[in-house]
């Protein structure tokens, strides 16, 4: 698995289990970076001078290994500045482009982060849409009956989360995305806990648009990246404009450029791209699959560990990308947490961002534990014995 001195925030006796938050950086994201800043820090796409020209190659490049890196085209990656960023992006662009009247439907999933369900929902109070919720299942999922069922000839978007930041679970994404076609929706899938865990296919998934944050799969924070389906890029109108967005500009109107950079309104997050790229990189090294199968035994391992602390209501889906959730009756999770923070322990404790599944699961939300490649069954025990002080401090 990734080699845990290659993360230098990961000092002795620091326990981090707070990847679905975000991930740790390894020293090569740390260093392309600073290379950028010391040695050809230039605006890129905007000028001839060397620094500039390197600038601007190095993020195309970043671009073409991301288009490999999610199998999608080149022309079909759009920076941003992350996950949320990118839901906004697409939600200004559907609305200022799909023809959405009046009693037509959004559907999304209970397992939904509010970086998609938020923005879908004010979308749909701005224009009297439906919104409907699909609900998830006692195991966590959402099945493919229940999403059928929401369905309906009106619906105009669909938003899947690939994978849930609460219970973990993965969705099958490819089989919804092809049933929400057939009725004529846009289909947007959330892919931040995925990316850098298992592998993507924008291509196979068949979404119209799919986005991740860099800083979830040991990229920097403040980066991200849209997929984009060639076809809505050519047909859409980007709802911002501004600088690196033009062919051409007069006082009377715009015209935008007919590709991709028409939604990259603005200077890029330079330093970030190239972080990401390198992080890519690093990720690609580590043999495909095996992330997954790390954080695949490590959840079965914590599993088996909570499975003998009777009084720990345990959340957590089948096919796992590395999350699981739990609560403690008459105990507040932040309660909890704060334990856990006395023994060196980073967990997310509340309502995790998906506040309708989280609420769900107990009143006051819950507890998450999350790993990644450089996390170690140690780190899960050292968390039963934060917890073994949670059940002894409050008498349990
Ligand atoms: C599933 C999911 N979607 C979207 C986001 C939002 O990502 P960001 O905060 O990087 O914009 C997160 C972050 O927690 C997430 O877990």
């Amino acid at each position: 698995m990734f080699t845990r001195s290659h993360f230098p925030s990961l000092q002795e006796g620091y326990i981090y289990l707070d990847s679905a938050s975000t991930s740790l950086t390894p020293q090569v994201v740390i260093d392309a970076m600073d290379t950028y800043y010391k040695d050809y820090r230039a605006s890129s796409h905007r000028a001839m001078y060397a620094s500039a020209v390197r600038a601007t190659k190095e993020v195309e490049k970043v671009r073409v290994d991301i288009a490999h890196f999610i199998d999608a085209q080149e022309e079909e990656v759009i920076f941003t500045s992350g996950s949320t960023a990118a839901a906004q992006l697409l939600v200004a662009t559907l609305e200022h482009n799909l023809k959405l009247q009046e009693g037509d439907e959004i559907v999304v999933t209970e397992l939904d982060h509010h970086a998609t369900f938020v923005p879908l929902q004010m979308l749909a109070q701005r224009k009297k849409m439906k919104l409907t919720v699909v609900p998830a299942d006692e195991k966590f999922r959402v099945t493919e009956e229940a999403f059928a069922k929401c369905i309906t000839p009106r619906t105009k978007i669909v938003s899947l989360i690939h994978a849930s930041n609460v219970t973990g679970t993965i969705i099958p994404v490819e089989r919804y995305a092809a049933l929400a076609h057939e009725n004529g929706a846009f289909v947007i899938i959330d892919a931040a806990q995925t990316a850098g865990h298992i592998t993507l296919s924008f291509k196979k998934l068949g979404a119209d648009a799919l986005f991740f944050s860099g800083h979830k799969m040991c990229g920097p924070t403040g980066v991200g990246v849209l997929a984009l389906k060639q076809k809505w890029i050519e047909r859409c109108i980007p709802p911002y404009g501004g600088g690196g967005t033009v062919h051409s500009v007069d006082a009377e109107k715009t015209i935008f450029l007919p590709h991709k950079s028409k939604f990259e309104a603005g200077t890029l997050p330079i330093a970030e791209i190239i972080g990401l790229g390198k992080a890519v990189a690093y990720i690609q090294g580590i043999s495909p699959g095996s992330i997954q199968a790390h954080s695949t035994e490590l959840v079965a391992y914590a599993l088996s560990c909570l499975g003998q602390k009777p009084w720990v209501s345990v959340y957590v889906g089948e096919d796992n990308v590395g999350v699981v959730s739990f609560s403690i009756a008459g105990v507040h999770p932040h309660d909890i947490a704060h334990i856990f923070a006395e023994h060196s322990i980073a967990v997310r404790a509340g309502f995790q961002c998906a506040e309708l599944i989280s609420r769900k699961l107990s009143s006051s939300g819950v507890v998450r534990i999350s790993v990644y490649g450089y996390t170690t069954k140690e780190d899960i025990d050292a968390c039963m014995r934060a917890l073994d002080s949670v059940q002894k401090t409050f008498s349990i």
